[in-house]
């Protein structure tokens, strides 16, 4: 938060101005430069930078082809004992990482792992019951102070795309795909797009080189990328689903099928009904429930939509289509 707070001084202090809660939704060729549409209002310039996460321009750019989110998940935890010295990671497979943070005058433990590709139904003992096992192992009388997931843009050959969108957009720029390593990557991403809007030759900037071809090339990644879309966008929506709508238990949910229609069924924890249209507002694909945040996730990209529809992570940001009970 101090890095965020010196970041939006620096903006203000030269007169910006920043808009919360204003969700950019397209960006058009305009008269030389760009209007760029958003929840309040257009923005004309001459330059855009898309800095949003995942880009939220889905051609030209294709990133969607080419980069996938991965869920993580962190624990705080109290141990109760004399915590080591440094940051860890573990050279296995799932990975874990292990550091300290001061918090209430105290030094705690975070750890952090559990990863999954997002949309990728998990459950609670692979989640966050991994992490408290493993910490239980090495600090059995600890206390867990605070849980919580994250989501990263994850590219196909694991190097950020930084630089231009797309040849077809010329003065539009993207950062994206950092993979965890927002803080340090964000930070390279401004120096390579500055230097480009300003005319001054980067030595780095191939290395990130956002419209390079390689990510495709990794064979492994993209059939697997493949094969997740293909089931999420059309072979699953040929299934029938298996759950009934009495078998969904008080605070879960689950996909069943009303009249030919597949329908998303959330029952809160006194059994009230919420029902939605079960197909991402991003590309069409179809969600999943995620039970450990009560959420409709997406397998292909990573949007995710709260239990009664409303988006709450891109690159969707629309809600998604509701239907009233009776
Ligand atoms: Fe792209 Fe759902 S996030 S289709």
């Amino acid at each position: 938060m101090h890095y965020l707070y010196a970041l939006c001084d620096c903006i203000t202090s030269r007169n910006g101005q920043i808009y919360t809660h204003t969700t950019a939704t397209d960006v058009r060729k305009y008269s030389d430069g760009y209007l760029t549409e958003t929840t309040g209002g257009r923005i004309s310039s001459s330059y855009v930078i898309v800095a949003s996460h995942y880009p939220f321009l889905n051609v030209p750019g294709f990133y969607f082809a080419k980069m996938y989110q991965s869920t993580s998940y962190l624990l705080a935890v109290d141990p109760k004992k004399t915590l080591f010295k440094g940051m860890f990671i573990t050279a296995t497979t799932p990975t874990y990482s292990f550091r300290t943070a001061q918090y209430r005058g105290k030094k705690i433990l975070l750890v952090g792992g559990s990863d999954h590709k997002t949309g990728i139904p998990t459950c609670e003992q692979d989640s966050y019951g991994a992490l408290a096992k493993l910490v239980s192992r090495y600090y059995p009388d600890a206390e867990i102070l605070a849980r919580w997931n994250t989501r990263d843009c994850i590219p196909l050959d694991k190097i950020p795309y930084i630089g231009p969108y797309s040849s077809t957009l010329p003065h539009v720029y993207v950062g994206t795909g950092f993979k965890k390593w927002g803080m340090t990557s964000s930070q390279v991403a401004c120096e390579i797009i500055v230097d480009s809007i300003c005319g001054k030759e980067n030595p780095i900037s191939s290395v990130f080189s956002s419209t390079r071809l390689q990510p495709l090339k990794n064979h492994t990644e993209m059939k697997n990328m493949m094969v997740q879309s293909v089931h999420s966008l059309f072979l699953d929506k040929l299934k029938r689903p298996q759950m009934q709508f009495d078998e969904i238990a008080p605070d879960s949910g689950s996909i069943i099928e009303v009249n030919g229609e597949k329908v998303g069924i959330y029952k809160d924890p006194t059994s009230r009904v919420y029902a939605v249209k079960p197909y991402c507002t991003h590309l069409g694909c179809l969600l999943s429930w995620n039970d450990v945040d009560k959420t409709w996730d997406c397998p292909c990209h990573g949007s995710r939509f709260d239990a009664k529809g409303k988006n709450l992570y891109d690159p969707a940001f629309r809600d998604l289509m509701t239907y009233s009970i009776d």
